[in-house]
């Protein structure tokens, strides 16, 4: 097993970070595959918040109900958002993104995970969406669909092995 499906294989959601820094060009290059996946009519309405300052970080960690203790672990978090009045398909633009960045920080050594924000809540009467919305001052026209966060690994996972996916789930010419 090689090249591209050994990445896919490999990637795993890494929760603990040992706290070090990641390599700033190696950010670079996760920015990078966040921002060059698939698009919607090449409208690419996704764009990213990276955030770094500690207080802010302790803060993105209680926008929900449940706390995601591993985002004020993280050295870096990247809030993805989309412009919603560009695209009817904002959804999936930016889950291309998310992945796209999941799968570059894997292939780098580096641990992340994807923290669900849309249709999640902060409190009983606050969506997580408004909480960061408000936090990170993002304008009004944009979506909010999830965090994704960065560290440099304080645990292993094992790899999955491509020939015991569940074939059942795939289907020849009908259901
Ligand atoms: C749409 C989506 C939402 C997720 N939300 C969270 C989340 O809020 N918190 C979390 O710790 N992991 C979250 N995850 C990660 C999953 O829990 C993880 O992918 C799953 O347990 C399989 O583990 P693996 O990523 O190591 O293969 C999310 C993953 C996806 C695709």
């Amino acid at each position: 097993m090689a090249g591209i499906i050994k990445e896919i294989a490999s990637r795993r959601s890494i929760r603990k970070y040992t706290g070090e820094k990641i390599p700033e060009d190696y950010v670079r290059e996760i920015i990078a595959a966040g921002l060059l996946g698939a698009s919607s009519r090449n409208i690419r309405p996704v764009e990213l918040i990276g955030v770094r300052d500690r207080e802010l970080l302790e803060k993105l960690s209680r926008s929900r109900q449940i706390a995601s203790p591993q985002v004020a672990a993280a050295d870096l978090v990247i809030v993805v958002i989309a412009d919603g009045t560009k695209s009817d398909v904002w959804v999936e633009d930016a889950s291309i993104a998310l992945d796209n960045m999941h799968l570059a920080a894997s292939a780098l050594g580096v641990g992340s995970c994807w923290i669900q924000v849309r249709n999640r809540k902060a409190s009983e009467d606050l969506t997580a969406e408004d909480y960061i919305k408000e936090l990170l001052g993002i304008p009004e026209n944009y979506k909010v669909e999830a965090m994704m966060t960065f560290g440099m690994p304080a645990e292993e996972k094992d790899p999955y092995d491509p020939e015991k996916v569940d074939l059942r789930k795939y289907h020849a010419d009908k259901f």
